[in-house]
């Protein structure tokens, strides 16, 4: 059968899921993203389309009329407003949870409450609808503490407060007339992205990806603002003992597994959780146990761009991951940690970001990638870019990824920040005048 693909979204976890899918083992007939970038006009097979994918009516007449086999969905707001929904009324293949499992993500109200009521491991928390029993209560609490808007806020909705004055000003800003903000502990330890694979129709129900290691802030050593993430690094344990690996991995698992069990047999049970399900994890440096900060409801940026590497130097099949036909879904499954003898190497990946990112990026600038070594173990994927003039303008604060595979941690490491350091910046798209001020990096990323 040739297949049709569409994949909604325009950053890099978009990129990398266009790219590995073009190389998968199955006849596929055309990749189509929904709007894309410059690099994915750049991949084998794969087709920008220009399309408002807040209309969903208009993405559904686009896969209908196309004949699409499989939509995947990139972003959360889709999955959040519902897009899940409206395609398999239609009868049409999507792999993305309905709205109702979407709260998970789309709600911390939901999502804490949701911990709460099945055991699972998180902060303590409460939530807060009146800006005076918020205060009062910040009152009585030790600092720093944490302070989250309920709805998606595009990364802005969470602050972190060092003392009072600073956690009552972030409750002004956060807590809007009729809507909600839960505070929460603060957990000390190391982050840890965990994401899973869930189709309800396979064998096996769930995969778990890659752990990765995403690094949130915007500085070096975890200072400046929060953002999507500045980097990325696969394996973030390795260093560990075997036998701490392994535990970790057990408190994981019972976590992913309550997880799906309590969603599961939830009032939406009739339909099950389908698409990728991504905790967000503190693993507690009281304890060393695994704390949720947070689910997401699809695949992590940057975190995707790492994977989607790590999966194709290790010959995997995306396609098959995700079920796409259960004959060849995998029946044992876990590359969330090292296994010596099946899966090997690691990834790093550093973003490239915009002058003023995450607050007010600067945009329509050019760069150049030509000093980039165009080898199999080096990947671009782009971001906010778009081809203008003939060379690749800047539309976006996290303009793309510099990815690298090696077998060698430090050597991977060493690879991304030896290709990256060779971008250049323009004002204009002749690359006349250089302005390498318009761009920046982290340059801790893996350690
Ligand atoms: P969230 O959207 O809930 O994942 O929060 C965004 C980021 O804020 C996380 O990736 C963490 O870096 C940080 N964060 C959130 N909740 C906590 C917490 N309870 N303790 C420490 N850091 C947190
Ligand atoms: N990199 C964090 C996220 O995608 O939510």
């Amino acid at each position: 059968m040739n297949l049709k693909i569409l994949i909604i979204g325009s950053g890099g976890r978009e990129h990398a899921l266009s790219w590995i899918i073009s190389k998968s083992n199955r006849q596929i007939e055309k990749i189509y993203v929904m709007p894309g970038n410059a690099g994915t006009l750049s991949e084998r097979n794969v087709f920008n389309i220009e399309c408002d994918i807040s209309n969903h009516q208009a993405v559904l007449d686009f896969a209908i009329t196309n004949k699409i086999d499989l939509t995947i969905v990139g972003p959360e707001v889709p999955l959040v407003e519902g897009i899940s929904d409206l395609f398999e009324k239609n009868n049409l293949n999507i792999f993305g949870p309905k709205k109702y499992f979407a709260q998970l993500e789309g709600s911390k109200v939901f999502s804490k409450n949701f911990m709460s009521n099945n055991g699972l491991p998180t902060a303590e928390y409460k939530e807060f609808n009146n800006s005076q029993n918020a205060k009062a209560y910040l009152d009585t609490k030790k600092m720093p503490i944490v302070i989250k808007y309920d709805g998606l806020a595009a990364g802005k909705g969470v602050d972190i407060c060092e003392s009072v004055i600073d956690a009552k000003e972030s409750v002004d800003n956060l807590l809007k007339p009729n809507d909600k903000i839960i505070i929460e502990e603060f957990l000390k330890g190391i982050e840890l992205s965990a994401i899973y694979i869930c189709n309800p129709n396979a064998s096996k129900k769930n995969i778990g990806l890659t752990w990765v290691k995403d690094y949130k802030s915007r500085d070096e050593y975890n200072s400046g603002p929060n953002t999507g993430g500045m980097g990325a690094i696969t394996h973030p344990f390795c260093s560990y003992k075997k036998n701490d690996i392994y535990s970790l991995n057990v408190e994981i698992e019972k976590i992913i597994i309550k997880t799906l069990v309590a969603i599961n047999s939830g009032s939406e049970s009739a339909s099950k959780y389908n698409g990728f399900l991504y905790l967000g994890l503190m693993i507690s440096t009281l304890d060393d146990k695994p704390y949720i900060l947070e689910y997401n409801c699809r695949m992590g940026d940057p975190e995707t761009q790492n994977i989607m590497l790590y999966l194709e130097k290790n010959n995997i099949d995306f396609l098959d991951l995700i079920g796409f036909d259960n004959e060849k879904y995998p029946d044992n499954f876990n590359l969330s940690f090292i296994d010596d003898n099946k899966y090997s190497g690691f990834c790093c990946t550093v973003v490239l970001a915009a002058k003023g990112y995450p607050d007010s990026p600067v945009k329509d600038f050019y760069i150049d990638l030509s000093g980039i070594k165009d080898t199999d173990t080096v990947k671009i994927f782009h971001a906010g870019t778009k081809i203008s003039k003939g060379a690749i303008k800047v539309t976006g604060g996290r303009i793309l990824t510099v990815n690298a595979f090696s077998e060698s941690k430090q050597e991977a490491i060493d690879l991304a920040y030896e290709n990256i350091s060779k971008i250049k910046a323009f004002n204009d798209s002749d690359l006349k005048t250089e302005n390498n001020e318009l761009i920046f990096f982290r340059t801790d990323i893996g350690s």
